[in-house]
């Protein structure tokens, strides 16, 4: 993936995570995803005084792209928190991801400081539990 795609979705990773509802952890996190046809679909982190409650901004973002009928057309994700160095997304996120993605989509992150790392589904939840998983035969 180019630089010059890059840059623009963690632009708007960033700015969207300025939107999060982080009242308890104070750490909030953007989404972007990034469709074939240049369509961006962004999510923010939702928490609760519950605090397993908690949503994701990854899978925020993800549930509106499938509500849409537009999860065929994904070409990426960016994330951006103020971690430094920049950290990818938690277990769960890697799960919803491996359930719904191409193994090789990009997964792009980035803090507020311009700093960034990509990496992949295949590379992020190697050996998955996925829909084959059910299938194996004792
Ligand atoms: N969080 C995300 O939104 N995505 C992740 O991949 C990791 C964690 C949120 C959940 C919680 O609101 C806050 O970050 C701290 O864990």
């Amino acid at each position: 993936m180019e630089e010059k795609l890059v840059l623009p979705l963690l632009k708007r990773a960033c700015d969207i995570s300025l939107k999060a509802y982080a009242p308890y952890s104070g750490f909030g996190v953007g989404c972007a995803v990034l469709l074939k046809d240049g369509r961006i679909i962004e999510g923010v982190n939702v928490e609760n005084a519950s605090y397993p409650v908690t949503l994701c901004a990854e899978r925020a973002a993800l549930a509106q792209v499938v509500t849409q009928g537009l999860i065929h057309l994904v070409s990426a994700i960016a994330i951006v928190t103020k971690a430094v160095p920049p950290v990818f997304p938690c277990g769960m996120c890697r799960q919803f991801m491996d359930e719904l993605l191409p193994k090789n989509t990009p997964i792009i992150v980035g803090g507020h400081d311009g700093q960034w790392l990509k990496s992949d589904i295949a590379e992020l939840l190697p050996y998955s539990f996925n829909r084959n998983s059910l299938e194996a035969e004792l």
